[in-house]
């Protein structure tokens, strides 16, 4: 493993790069498959590899933090984590992920990630609260939210203008409380 940070069964957390950029993450960002599910891209124009340098710039502590997630195995580099929104005075963030690599979704990755996402949040930033939204027809991050106990909050209609139209979200969410009876430390 190559400075991991989190580590799971399957996958680890390592912060991500700026070399990360040309190792696949401007490919994903700009292909439909994994860009019509994020939330955080809202128009239809291609991203420069600039455009994600400034990301990830914006994108440090003590208001975010980026991770590459990396399959334990081999250390293919195959998506991204980010915790962002970090707000101190309310104890909470929000966080996004994707599994770019298409041949490494459906495999439980996703659902790993969010785990050590979720480690990362109350255990190391202890953290009191963390969010997260998704479109209403994103199936597997529905589901894999609702696996690691993220608790469905509702529906925000039409709040994210994505692309040209407005959609609908689910907010999802955990507490720290919640979180210590899901997971309860050995
Ligand atoms: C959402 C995402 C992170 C989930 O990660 P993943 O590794 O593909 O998902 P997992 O293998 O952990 O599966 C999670 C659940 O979704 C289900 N699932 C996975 N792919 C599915 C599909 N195409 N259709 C229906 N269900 C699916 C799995 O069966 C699993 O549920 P189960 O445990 O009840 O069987 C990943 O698919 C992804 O990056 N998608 C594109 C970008 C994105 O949507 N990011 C999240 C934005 S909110």
């Amino acid at each position: 493993m190559i400075n991991p940070e989190e580590i799971g069964e399957l996958v680890y957390l390592r912060p991500l790069e700026i070399q990360d950029i040309g190792k696949g993450w401007l490919d994903w960002v700009n292909n439909p498959d994994t860009s019509s599910e994020l939330t955080s891209i809202q128009e239809s124009k291609k991203l420069t590899e600039k455009d994600l340098e400034n990301y990830l710039e914006n994108s440090q502590m003590p208001k975010a933090k980026m991770f590459a997630i990396c399959v334990k195995e081999d250390d293919t580099y195959i998506g991204n984590a980010r915790i962002s929104s970090i707000d101190y005075n309310h104890s909470k963030c929000s966080y996004g992920r994707f599994i770019g690599n298409v041949k490494y979704r459906g495999k439980g990755f996703g659902s790993e990630v969010l785990k050590l996402i979720l480690f990362h949040c109350f255990l190391r930033l202890k953290l009191n609260r963390v969010s997260t939204v998704v479109f209403t027809d994103n199936v597997p991050s529905i589901k894999s939210n609702e696996k690691a106990g993220m608790i469905n909050e509702g529906v925000l209609r039409q709040s994210i203008h994505h692309k040209g139209e407005f959609r609908d979200v689910i907010s999802f969410a955990m507490t720290r409380k919640d979180f210590d009876h899901i997971y309860p430390s050995p």
